[in-house]
């Protein structure tokens, strides 16, 4: 398998699949990929990167820049995303990987909203001062590269259309 950046080529898959995997996410609002779509209209995909094999696109993670108030250099993980007949095979967890060594290099930290029970294993974590709007703040994470705790609201890219 091969994780690498988006090209033109993949958009039209990445939009399916997206799709295809969030339908699966009780929370889902089905604009997953239309975010995306606004992401890379406004030049905010910080990564986008495309689990290849065989030719076919089997996963994608998005990032795009975010603050903690008004503390930028946070990257935004979201949406992840794996065709759903290729689950529990590791593409989601390779997809985090490169995403989080590639965040690491520029960024502060990476933050995200979804279940602590999967995003656990690679080192992220609710903290008692980081919150997003309308969300429970068990379902805000952030790994933050030096160690220190994010405090206040985690501000995400106006194309996910949260209250700011
Ligand atoms: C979540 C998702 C990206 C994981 O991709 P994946 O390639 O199947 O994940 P991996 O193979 O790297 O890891 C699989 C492990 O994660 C666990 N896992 C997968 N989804 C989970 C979830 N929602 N909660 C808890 N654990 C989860 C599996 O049980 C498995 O655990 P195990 O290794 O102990 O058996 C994929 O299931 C998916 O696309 N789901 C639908 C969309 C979604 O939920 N996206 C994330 C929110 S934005």
């Amino acid at each position: 398998m091969l994780i690498r950046n988006e090209t033109v080529a993949d958009i039209s898959a990445i939009r399916s699949l997206v799709t295809e995997a969030m339908r699966l996410l009780p929370q889902a609002t089905g604009t997953e990929a239309s975010i995306v779509e606004a992401l890379r209209a406004g030049r905010a995909l910080s990564l986008s990167l495309v689990a290849e094999e065989e030719g076919a696109v089997v996963g994608y993670l998005a990032a795009s820049p975010a603050r903690v108030d008004d503390q930028g250099g946070w990257g935004l993980i979201g949406p992840l995303a794996v065709l759903p007949s290729r689950h529990r095979e590791g593409i989601g967890a390779a997809l985090m990987t490169e995403a989080l060594r590639r965040l690491r290099e520029t960024g502060r930290g990476a933050a995200l909203v979804g279940n602590p029970a999967y995003y656990g294993r690679f080192g992220f974590r609710a903290f008692h001062d980081l919150r997003v709007a309308g969300c429970p703040p068990e379902v805000v994470l952030a790994l933050p590269f030096d160690g220190v705790a994010p405090a206040g609201e985690l501000i995400h890219h106006p194309a996910f259309g949260l209250a700011q």
